[in-house]
């Protein structure tokens, strides 16, 4: 299920901070603020709200990908803006920058469209909540990584820490924490940090490539694996296995092109492809 959310602070939710590039079914996201390596400050975290509000109802957008301007993914949290001028109006000004960031990713994370982040450089502290709420991750290989919240005195917030205990082992996910040092894009794809990682100059065509293969399956089955996962991930065995049958009698009723029917007869009667080895032919 979708969470709406809308930003909760007054920051202006300026559209140059994020550009929006529409490419044969891709809308390219691109955080955009190469002055500053896109650190997320609240006029950001707020146009994030309405980029995905509009890209949700827009058919030019069946896969998002999420990227960064300049040599930068994003630095994490605006440590001027986000935190020193937030903290300087007071606590409830802290929750309400916090509901924003806190609030765009989470949306990003259960977005009705399949997501890949796109690391084409730096990428620390608070940019791994975005990195984890995209459903794939393709790194450049030179892209660096960095839990860098020790460098500056705190524990890595904005659940940071939880999306490290998610995809890293212990040992890594305290490595890095407790260390503060950078690792690249390869060393994220060897810990599964990132699906994969290529060198920068293949980076768009990889990543176009991998957005063309979920452009060519049923989006509303698309929609209801990744949340079935992400679901599942947290259920007890016997509650997963009930979920699972629920969701995929819920995906029949909502699937009006009988996608599951087609499936099946395509590869039965017609003969015209193997599941095994692709996807059925959509109407
Ligand atoms: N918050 C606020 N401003 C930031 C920022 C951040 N997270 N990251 C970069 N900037 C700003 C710098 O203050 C600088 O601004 P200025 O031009 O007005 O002086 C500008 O972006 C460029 O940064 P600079 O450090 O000169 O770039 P660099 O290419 O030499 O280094 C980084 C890039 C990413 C290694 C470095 O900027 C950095 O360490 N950033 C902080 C990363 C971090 O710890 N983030 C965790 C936040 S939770």
């Amino acid at each position: 299920m979708t969470t709406q959310s809308k930003p909760a602070t007054d920051a202006t939710p300026d559209a140059d901070v994020v550009t929006i590039e529409y490419d044969n079914g891709v809308a390219w996201v691109t955080l955009n603020r190469p002055d500053k390596r896109n650190a997320m400050n609240p006029a950001l975290n707020a146009r994030m709200h309405a980029v995905l509000d509009e890209l949700e109802a827009d058919d030019r957008c069946q896969v998002l990908v999420l990227t960064g301007a300049g040599e930068s993914f994003s630095a994490g949290m605006d440590l001027k803006e986000y935190f020193r001028e937030t903290e300087a109006k007071g606590h409830i000004a802290v929750r309400r920058a916090q509901r924003d960031s806190y609030g765009w990713w989470r949306r990003l994370r259960w977005f009705e469209k399949p997501t890949i982040a796109m690391v084409n450089g730096w990428c620390f502290g608070g940019a791994f909540s975005p990195l984890f709420a995209c459903d794939l991750a393709v790194a450049a290989d030179e892209a660096q990584f960095g839990v860098s919240e020790i460098n500056w005195g705190i524990i890595p917030g904005g659940n940071v820490t939880k999306v490290l205990a998610d995809l890293m082992t212990q040992r890594e996910a305290l490595y890095y924490i407790m260390t503060g040092e950078t690792f690249d894009g390869r060393k994220a794809a060897e810990m599964k940090l990132v699906n994969l990682s290529v060198p920068r100059e293949q980076l768009r065509a990889r990543v176009r490539a991998l957005a063309d293969t979920l452009l060519e399956k049923n989006p509303l089955t698309l929609k209801a694996a990744k949340d079935a996962f992400k679901r599942v991930v947290e259920m007890p065995f016997d509650a997963a296995e009930d979920y699972l049958v629920v969701r995929q009698e819920s995906l029949n009723f909502l699937d009006k092109t009988e996608g599951r029917k087609q499936g099946i007869k395509q590869f039965i009667d017609d003969k015209t492809y193997r599941p095994g080895l692709g996807a059925y032919k959509r109407g």
